[in-house]
């Protein structure tokens, strides 16, 4: 786990902390996390799971030890929160990412003033779901590659940005290549083994923003409808021409989603 200070600040605003998809690291959050409105820190995390150039082979190590799971990478958050100092903050997260930010508002909830939900869903794997992830786990420990998830690179984006952006797909690929197997394993089987936790939105007292590209094949807006549904006070932001990674796609807009989140979350 290493958390990147993507922008510096230590003023009064709420700090912004990221947590990037699968199978990729914070670098993901870059182009967001430049358009973000306001004088504020921007930490962004490699979680377990994810090489980031940083932690390469840290999560296989507490493989060794544990079962691969969300909930030890939300623990480890948050105590490197608290190492520097982070009692308080506005965590977002995509995809994996998101399933991270619902482990950490139930476990630690006095650090979340404000969850961003992106490109995610509050709910557990189907069985299929994770017979197919724990296959990709086999799979990729095997051969020692990332070759499993490579095609995540075209897959995950929308139409839209296939046809007009093609240098995303091309980032997202160079970015998947550099990801460790053994991490990429540890990652679906922690995937696999995560909860249903619509309960935890339900029940989460502060501000609620759930982003969703209305081209995301992978957590549809009707997986988004349905945390808004659960979140009493939650708001929902459909991107235009974005499917999965919203975040690297259309990062202005999910900038200014996300802007509008930590205001509402400093004045909370
Ligand atoms: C992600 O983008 O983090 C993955 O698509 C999450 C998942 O496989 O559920």
């Amino acid at each position: 786990m290493t958390l990147h200070v993507l922008r510096e600040d230590d003023g009064e605003a709420l700090p912004v902390v990221l947590l990037h998809g699968f199978p990729l690291d914070h670098r993901m959050w870059e182009a967001t996390a430049a358009g973000l409105v306001g004088p504020r820190e921007v930490l962004a995390a490699d979680l377990p799971g994810s090489s980031g150039r940083t932690s390469s082979g840290a999560a296989a190590s507490w493989a060794q030890d544990a079962a691969p799971s969300l909930d030890d990478a939300a623990d480890r958050l948050a105590a490197e929160l608290a190492e520097r100092g982070t009692r308080r903050a506005v965590v977002v997260g995509l995809s994996m990412g998101g399933y991270v930010a619902l482990a950490l508002a139930e476990r630690h909830p006095e650090l979340v003033a404000a969850l961003g939900l992106v490109d995610t869903k509050s709910t557990a794997d189907t069985d299929e779901a994770r017979a197919a992830r724990l296959q990709v786990a086999e799979e990729t420990e095997r051969l020692g590659t990332v070759e499993a998830v490579t095609g995540m690179a075209t897959s995950l984006v929308g139409e839209s940005t296939r046809a007009a952006q093609p240098a995303v797909s091309e980032q997202l690929a160079a970015w998947i290549e550099e990801q460790d197997p053994a991490d990429v394993a540890w990652a679906q089987r922690a995937m696999a083994a995560r909860p249903d936790r619509t309960h935890v939105l339900a029940a989460f007292p502060g501000p609620v923003t759930v982003v969703v590209g209305d081209e995301d094949t992978v957590t549809p807006v009707a997986a988004a409808e349905h945390m808004v549904e659960a979140a009493p006070a939650a708001q929902l932001v459909v991107v235009p021409r974005s499917g999965h990674m919203s975040a690297v796609e259309q990062p202005a807009a999910v900038a200014a989603a996300l802007s509008d989140l930590a205001q509402r979350a400093d004045s909370a």
